[in-house]
Parts: structure tokens; C-alpha cells; sequence
């Protein structure tokens, strides 16, 4: 048995407001909790979108009587809400920016209204740009600029890590996070649909996954990116992008631990000491995780909490599985079952 910190999950899609069939507050947290997870930083990408104070409100509201883990919401960059957000920035997990195209409607096409935001945000909460390739090249040039801290979300290409690699050398204030999808999967993967293939960033080749796994030392944080669609969708003439994962990222990390691909430091650097320190997160108090590391296991959406109904990785078999989530002093979860109550999870900025 290992012990580990409480873990932090800076990046899900937690769907309440708004799309509570595909996930809400009290199934979110249960997946995070059965993953190892004592805290979620949620995406604003809801329905309505998280801009203001009262969409804030009915985000925070759904989650202080649902949520059963630690949480944080993330607010949703607009065309004109910059002044707005920077008065909210202090109860928020940080500014999200949508500079690519994706799921939801936040979305910033135009450079000029990404420069308010950089200006009015405090320098002291991070701005995490959903920013691909080219357009992540230009997020890290407005850092530069602007000189304040950006975090970057789902690295996916070779290009991207050496690019941030090169940022940090010249003392550029840019983070990074990587998916396990990203991690664990390229785009040539056989045996899902179309549709379940579906995510933003893409899956990428074999070359970008190479280049992640040799610059992991250049990457600050994994990332779920925990979005979940249902079966039903992903399987329909649209599919939405994105895949669940807060119930599978320990035990395929824990696995790379098990074939030497990473050692345990690495994992807790990655996934409390560092998303800690970025983000701003206090310690929690009284909160580890125990993890049976030689437990072998197969993974199987059905015995999965998420609403969601499926994983990109069903049928894996992995080594390493979380046993016990001791939060704030209590058990939150033990050999299967969610013990935390909703209500349970507390707003870390409260
Ligand atoms: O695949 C994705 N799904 N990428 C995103 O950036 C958004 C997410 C979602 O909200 O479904
Ligand atoms: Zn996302």
C-alpha cells in the first residue's frame, strides 16, 4: 500500500449548469473521488457559460449542495465581460480563455479581445488558454508582453512542449498540463468509433506522444480534461468532442509507475505539488489517498461513477488502484463505495 497526497485535478468539464445529463456536481465528484482526486478545478463551458456574477453563482450554488470533493470554478473569458471578471477573479479558479475552436460557445477569434483580459486579470490567479500550435504560440508571446502568468491546457504536439521548453528558459511565466489521453493514446488507435474518437486537442501521432513522455519534465501538471458526452451522443451524426477521465488518469499513471515509465515523485510533483503551487490551492488538511500498487484490475465504464456511460479505455488492464480517499479527515471513499455526501466538498476560494 502507498500513501499519497490528496490529488488535484485542475481541468473538468463538471456539464452543471445546464447538462446535467451528461454529468453534474454530484457525479462528477464521485468519479473524482473514486480516481484519487480531493479536488476539482471546474471548466466554465457550461450552458450558460461561466461570465459573470450571477452564472458564477449558479455554478457555486449547484456545487455547495452537490459536490462531494474540494472544488474550484473557473470563469469564461468573453467579448466584453474582462472588467466584470477581474472583480470576481479572487473567488474563481482563474480565467479560462477559448482561443481554439471546441465544445460550448466561449470563444475568442479575435487577437484584440484577448488584450483585456490579459491586462485586468490579477497577476496572482492564472489564465489557462485552451490554445493549440500556432495559437498557443501567440498566448505565450501576449505573457511575455503582458509579463503574468498563463497556464496552458492539454499540450498535445511535439511542437507545443519544445515551444514551452524554450519559453521557460527565457523566464516567460508559462505552465503546462498534459491528459493522460494525450499520454496514453495517438491517432492511430483502432476499436473506437468515429464519433468516441472525437476530443480537442486531437490525438496526435506517435512522434508527439514520444516527444511528451521525453519532455515530462517540462510539463507541470496532468489534467484530466473530464469531459464527458454520453453514449448516445458520442455514438450520434454529431459527436461531440472529449472523453471522461478522472477515474482512470491514477491507476494508468500508477500502471507507468509499475513499467518504469515514471517514478511516484513525479506523479505527486504532477498531480498535488505542482497544481498546488499554479493554482493556489491551500493545503488540504487531514486528506491522502492509499493506493494499492500491484492490485490488477480491469477497467469497465460500468463500474465507472461517471453518468457519461463509457471510457476510451475500456478493457485496459492496469496495476494500481486507489483503495482508500481520506478527505479533511473523513473517508470519502473505501473499496468502491463514495462515503462523502454531497454538500460534503468545500470551495477552496470561499
Ligand atoms: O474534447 C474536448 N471537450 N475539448 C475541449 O476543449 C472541451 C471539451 C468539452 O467540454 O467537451
Ligand atoms: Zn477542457
Amino acid at each position: 500500500m502507498i500513501q499519497l497526497p490528496g490529488l488535484i485535478d485542475p481541468h473538468v468539464h463538471v456539464r452543471e449548469p445546464g447538462q446535467t445529463h451528461k454529468e453534474d456536481w454530484d457525479t462528477a465528484t464521485q468519479s473524482a473521488l473514486a480516481g484519487g482526486v480531493t479536488a476539482i478545478l471546474a471548466m466554465p463551458n457550461t450552458k450558460p457559460p461561466i461570465f459573470d456574477d450571477a452564472t458564477l453563482e449558479l455554478a457555486l450554488s449547484a456545487a455547495r449542495n452537490k459536490a462531494r470533493c474540494d472544488y474550484a470554478q473557473f470563469v469564461g473569458a468573453g467579448p466584453d465581460n474582462a472588467e466584470a471578471l477581474s472583480a470576481l477573479a479572487n473567488q474563481s479558479a482563474g480565467l479560462k480563455m477559448y482561443l481554439d475552436s471546441t465544445f460550448g460557445e466561449l470563444r475568442l477569434d479575435d487577437m484584440s479581445l484577448w488584450t483585456p483580459h490579459f491586462i485586468n486579470f490579477p497577476k496572482h490567479i492564472p489564465i489557462v488558454l485552451h490554445s493549440e500550435s500556432r495559437t498557443m504560440a501567440a498566448g505565450i508571446l501576449f505573457a511575455a508582453i503582458y509579463d503574468r502568468p498563463i497556464h496552458i491546457a492539454h499540450i498535445s504536439l511535439k511542437e507545443e512542449v519544445l515551444l514551452i521548453k524554450a519559453a521557460k528558459e527565457r523566464g516567460i511565466k508559462v505552465t503546462c498540463e498534459v491528459a493522460p489521453h494525450h499520454l496514453f493514446l495517438d491517432k492511430d488507435l483502432t476499436g473506437l468509433t468515429p464519433g468516441r474518437l472525437e476530443v480537442r486537442p486531437r490525438l496526435a501521432s506517435q512522434a508527439d506522444v514520444n516527444a511528451l513522455w521525453e519532455n515530462l519534465d517540462v510539463i507541470d501538471c496532468f489534467a484530466t480534461d473530464h469531459a464527458p458526452h454520453t453514449v448516445a451522443e458520442k455514438d450520434s451524426a454529431s459527436p461531440p468532442p472529449g472523453f471522461p477521465g478522472l477515474e482512470t488518469m491514477l491507476p494508468l499513471l500508477l500502471n507507468a509507475v509499475n513499467e518504469k515509465r515514471l517514478t511516484l515523485n513525479i506523479l505527486i510533483e504532477k498531480m498535488h505539488s505542482n497544481p498546488c503551487r499554479i493554482f493556489n490551492i491551500p493545503e488540504q488538511q487531514e486528506t491522502y489517498v492509499e493506493v494499492d500498487e500491484n492490485a490488477a484490475w480491469e477497467i469497465r465504464a460500468a463500474d465507472l461513477h461517471s453518468r457519461c456511460g463509457w471510457t476510451p479505455f475500456e478493457g485496459w488492464k492496469v496495476k494500481g488502484r486507489v483503495r482508500r480517499v481520506v478527505l479533511r479527515g473523513q473517508i470519502a471513499f473505501e473499496d468502491g463505495k463514495i462515503l462523502a455526501q454531497p454538500g460534503y466538498g468545500r470551495n477552496i476560494r470561499a
